[in-house]
């Protein structure tokens, strides 16, 4: 391990406006999900191809996985394509999908290191040959990994993961399995691509737009929102702790009264 190995070292140094002591580290979302927005806009900006933004993005992400495993978060979601990222111009589809597998590679040692186990969230059977076989390989490389989960949405849609889920359910009455008395809604979930992982508490959107975009609709009921107009690749470890300085600063109610309130 490096000098960064543990949460004081890593989070050295934070800059003017980042107040650590405001942090709560028994009170850390378990789930934290990011919604990785801009690269393309980061790039344009500074007269860069767009692809040098989603470059710089992965750069973000592994800052972010190193953050969050400091930080002790149980699993750590990003959406990283969308069914509708079919529709992009084909060259950008075929950068990002040769990006997504010589990242993985180029990660493997940092996932190994920190024992970080991965998943994908979303039909991954449809992926470009080569993608498909890093991430099958990624899948088998660290599946006994037991620190953070990190979830990777790929060929991710919400609707279409609950129209799987549905199917899914409806073969197994088919074939007896169940009575439809038993569909309630821990069947539901454990039909999805995040069954057994607990739901995001956090979700980051980065660049400022304000929608969901097709992501985790069921899964993030009674997530709390943190929406930030900092690009994706600007997106770094202190981002990160304001995001949950500012979670741990909500009153969750989950459709109760507050928490902090006698009645
Ligand atoms: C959104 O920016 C970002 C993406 C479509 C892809 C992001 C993917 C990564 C950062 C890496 C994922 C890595 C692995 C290994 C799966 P945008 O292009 O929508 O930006 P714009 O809205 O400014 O155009």
């Amino acid at each position: 391990m490096g000098d960064d190995a543990t949460f004081e070292t890593y989070f050295a140094n934070p800059p003017a406006g980042i107040d650590l002591t405001a942090l709560d580290r028994s009170r850390i979302p378990r789930h934290i999900s990011c919604i990785m927005d801009g690269n393309g806009r980061w790039a344009t900006e500074r007269g860069l191809a767009r692809g040098e933004g989603h470059r710089a993005g992965i750069v973000s992400l592994r800052e972010i996985i190193t953050a969050c495993v400091r930080l002790d978060v149980e699993v750590l979601s990003a959406y990283a394509f969308s069914t509708e990222n079919w529709s992009r111009p084909q060259a950008e589809v075929n950068l990002l999908m040769h990006l997504f597998a010589q990242t993985f590679i180029q990660e493997l040692p940092l996932l190994r290191r920190e024992n970080v186990k991965v998943v994908f969230l979303g039909d991954i059977s449809a992926l470009p040959k080569e993608t498909r076989e890093v991430f099958e390989y990624g899948l088998q490389e660290t599946a006994q990994h037991t620190g953070m989960t990190l979830a990777l949405a790929v060929n991710y849609g919400a609707r279409a993961e609950l129209a799987r889920a549905a199917r899914r359910l409806a073969e197994r009455v088919a074939a007896g399995e169940l009575d439809p008395t038993g569909i309630d809604e821990a069947a539901v979930a454990g039909e999805l691509y995040t069954a057994g992982l607990p739901d995001p508490e956090l979700v980051v959107r980065t660049s400022g737009e304000m929608r969901l975009s097709n992501y985790l609709l069921w899964q993030v009921a009674y997530a709390e929102f943190y929406i930030t107009p900092t690009y994706w690749p600007d997106f770094n470890r202190w981002e990160l702790l304001r995001a949950i300085i500012a979670f741990q600063g909500r009153d969750r109610r989950f459709g109760g009264l507050s928490a902090t309130k006698e009645s």
